[in-house]
């Protein structure tokens, strides 16, 4: 098949390389020369495991361009631009912008909308461009983004026109996993609430791990894989720690929630799921005082920046959000991450070792590589806000989510 892709950022790039590898020519479109530059030279901007090597593979079956009129011979056009929170609102502009520009080339090309968009947003825009749009969300995680799309799941696809639906449900053919058809606010629905489902159970993790905190003998991981193990509930997405961040679940409940109110409904559980997310920094900085005391000229390296592990994006990260915090309290910040290696205003180190001497060595992503480590041992205190330290090897260790007798 002719494919096009419009908005070459994470889930577009993603999305256009597994395709083009399924055998499709993938016209990909975006509006940043500069991005546009950089793919035809065969670079990658973003951070993903496996991603340039299947990049580089398939290149010779994806074109790159800023120029809506090269997506004349596609069949499918997939809308991948993303939609921003602005004052807490949905900002719709790219997605209409995208749409617009794609019928204004083409009438019979089928647009696709991946992008996460509140519902009503598909129909509102058929309407203005006169044609049925097909509403497809995307459910990839970053850092697992390429066995996402090959094994997803579920396909969603929602529509008006089932001529439509069957072409955009023959791109995803070869994912083999199950299909739901059914009309785009439904679609666009089981977007925002698979979200907010997956980070209401981080928040309800998180709480739990508060209360382990107060009760000797008791630890958030045991107990969430004693619940996980319960398969009403599912062990995925129960790990405790700072919060989620990202470009996603904080910009997605904030946008449900306001949609919700403008239907004169309040969403008490994605509101108290958002409350609970956001005093994740004050508790991590309370546990580091606990620790070390008064953070006023205090040495304290952070491992890890991004958002989660196997990314270099940033955007939302709680552990951005912590150095700032850290560093309003008056402490001095050094920081490693595997894969960012310059941040305004932040000292980085390249290797972990050259934390050592520090008063505190605070993991605040999940990274691998911070499961264990010698400096461990050898530093003055170690803080593990993710989980992620194999405490068998490092015991002292102070780990969120778990009983520690100084409380
Ligand atoms: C999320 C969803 O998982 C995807 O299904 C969805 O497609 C995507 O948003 C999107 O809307 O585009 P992503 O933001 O890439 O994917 O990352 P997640 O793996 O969901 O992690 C989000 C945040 O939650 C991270 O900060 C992570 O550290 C945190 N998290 C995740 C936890 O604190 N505990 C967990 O158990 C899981």
């Amino acid at each position: 098949m002719n494919v096009a892709v419009v908005g070459l950022g994470f889930v577009g790039l993603v999305t256009a390389t597994v395709i083009a590898d399924k055998g499709n020519s993938v016209t990909c479109i975006d509006v940043d020369g500069e991005k546009i530059e950089k793919l035809k030279r065969g670079e990658l901007y973003i951070y993903e495991p496996g991603l340039k090597e299947l990049f580089q593979r398939n290149m010779a079956r994806m074109s790159f361009t800023s120029d809506y009129s090269s997506l004349r011979e596609s069949e499918v056009a997939f809308i991948c631009v993303p939609t921003p929170t602005v004052n807490g609102k949905i900002d719709l502009s790219s997605v209409r912008d995208s749409v617009l520009s794609v019928s204004s080339v083409d009438k019979d090309v089928i647009i696709a909308v991946k992008s996460t968009v509140v519902p009503g947003t598909a129909s509102a825009l058929s309407s203005m461009i006169g044609r049925s749009i097909v509403s497809n969300p995307e459910f990839l995680r970053e850092g697992n983004a390429i066995e996402d799309t090959l094994h997803p799941d579920r396909i969603v696809v929602g529509g008006k026109s089932d001529v439509d639906m069957e072409k955009v449900c023959d791109v995803w053919e070869f994912t083999g996993a199950p299909i739901m058809r059914v009309t785009n606010e439904n679609a666009e629905l089981i977007k925002y609430a698979s979200n907010a489902f997956l980070a209401t159970k981080i928040s309800f993790i998180n709480e739990i791990a508060n209360l382990c905190e107060k009760i000797p003998g008791a630890d958030v991981a045991t107990v969430a894989k004693g619940i996980g193990m319960d398969h009403r509930i599912g062990k995925d997405f129960l790990r405790a720690g700072i919060g989620f961040g990202g470009s996603c679940f904080p910009k997605d409940t904030r946008a449900l929630v306001s949609f919700a109110e403008e239907k004169g409904l309040e969403l008490k559980i994605v509101k108290s799921t958002m409350e609970v997310n956001e005093e994740r920094i004050k508790h991590a900085i309370e546990m580091i005082e606990e620790e070390i005391g008064n953070l006023t000229g205090k040495n304290i390296c952070v491992l890890g920046l991004t958002f989660k592990d196997n990314t270099n994006d940033l955007r939302e990260s709680k552990s951005v959000e912590l150095i700032d915090a850290l560093r309003a309290k008056g402490a001095k910040i050094l920081a490693y991450d595997p894969v960012i290696k310059e941040l305004d205003g932040v000292k980085m180190v390249n290797r972990i070792e050259e934390c050592k001497g520090t008063d505190s060595v605070v993991i605040a992503s999940e990274w691998k590589e911070f499961e264990t480590n010698p400096i461990y041992e050898r530093a003055k205190n170690v803080v593990d806000l993710k989980k992620v330290v194999n405490l068998k090897v490092h015991p002292n260790v102070r780990v969120i989510g778990a009983y520690h007798a100084e409380n």
